[in-house]
């Protein structure tokens, strides 16, 4: 049994100001007419066999996710509703908890809601060559060729194969500094880590407990308290904010010996930047992606983005991202967009 689990608790501050705290990224239509949230969603229906999905989500979120996953029609999900944010480390924890006590036997598929998948046929097919090397106990990610020397993703090294398909993970490395990535780019030896994950809930939480026993003692405390509420499920505040704050990456990936890579290319990219979505859009000849009433004179590789009506143009600009919203507007050059987390620190600490 695969039980697709969807990490939704993220909050794509870097998105500013179209992603916001009441309605981060994961739940905008940012390709295409459904939200990133829905098409992963519907990504694991193409999947033979996967069950329901669990959403692991933020309090705040459930009408939001509920609503989402109703327009899909998507019917006898698990909505595991966190009262704080502790990292994916403990999301998969809770998630892997509940998938076990319906079957001791399930594999996850672990899949961040905030990510575009243009090859969804290649996704599936590199899943389905997972799930032999799920079932015999290994944590699978699915590994991307590297592009470019991106600090903010992890890098596996490939050791041998363990079978048709994948490798075992000689070496794990969440978020090297800048010139170890160019490293790790140039040596060619480096998958990206996408993000995504196959194992067994069991295996999963067996992992944790040895790497990361605190993580795990905590998160087992929190799902004691669980409280099914239809389809939500509610933990206790007091317990979760005991939990560490952790990634999988670095609480289990970096640390295991039982990691194995998929290779997949899938035309994935994770959208961590207005860049990654100019990157990911259609545009036109000369580079532009546009959405509604937008002009562009003597204007290159610019991503510009407006709301409703609201009329924008633009005259003699190269690489610059425009971004607007009823109260708030972004002008940026495309280079510089990583640096939008810090206007939005700027903001939170404003008030
Ligand atoms: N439920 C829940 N709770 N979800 C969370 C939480 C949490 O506390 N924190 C993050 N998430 C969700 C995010 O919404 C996202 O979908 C996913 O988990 C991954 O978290 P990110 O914060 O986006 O991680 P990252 O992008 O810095 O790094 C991860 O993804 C990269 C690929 O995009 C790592 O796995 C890297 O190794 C990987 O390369
Ligand atoms: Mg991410």
């Amino acid at each position: 049994m695969i039980v697709p689990v969807i990490l939704s608790g993220g909050s794509g501050t870097r998105l500013w100001p179209l992603s916001r705290k009441n309605r981060p990224k994961q739940f905008l239509a940012l390709v295409g007419d459904t939200t990133l949230f829905q098409q992963t969603v519907e990504r694991t229906r193409k999947l033979g066999g996967a069950e329901a999905p669990v959403v692991v989500c933020s309090e705040d979120h459930r009408f939001t996710v509920a609503e989402q996953l109703q327009e899909l029609g998507v019917a006898g999900s698990s909505i595991l509703l966190e009262p704080a944010a502790r990292n994916t480390a403990p999301a998969i924890a809770l998630a892997a908890m509940q998938a076990r006590r319906k079957d001791a036997d399930a594999i996850l598929l672990v899949l961040p809601a905030d990510h575009l998948i243009g090859d969804e046929s290649s996704f599936v097919d590199a899943v389905e060559r997972a799930v032999p090397l799920a079932t015999q106990d290994w944590l699978v990610t699915f590994g991307i060729r590297p592009e470019a020397a991106e600090t903010g993703f992890g890098y596996i090294k490939r050791a041998e194969a363990v079978s048709n398909d994948g490798f075992k993970v000689a070496q794990f490395v969440e978020k090297p500094d800048a010139a170890t990535a160019a490293r790790y780019v140039e040596s060619g030896d480096f998958d990206w880590n996408s993000g995504m994950f196959l194992f067994k809930a069991s295996r999963y939480l067996e992992e944790l407990e040895k790497h990361s026993p605190a993580i795990h003692a905590a998160t087992t405390k929190v799902f004691e308290t669980a409280q099914p509420d239809l389809d939500f499920v509610r933990f206790d505040k007091a317990a979760m904010v005991e939990v560490p704050d952790d990634s999988i990456d670095y609480a289990v990936m970096e640390k295991t010996d039982r990691a194995a890579v998929v290779p997949v290319s899938c035309c994935w990219s994770d959208i961590g930047s207005w860049s990654a979505l100019w990157d990911a859009s259609n545009k036109d000849a000369d580079g532009n992606a546009t959405n509604g009433d937008v002009i562009t004179l003597d204007t290159r590789n610019t991503l510009v983005r407006t709301h409703d009506r609201h009329m924008v143009a633009t005259i003699g600009l190269d690489d610059i991202v425009v971004v607007t919203t009823p109260d708030a507007t972004l002008v940026a050059s495309r280079d510089s967009v990583q640096h939008v987390k810090k206007v939005v620190d700027q903001l939170s600490s404003a008030g």
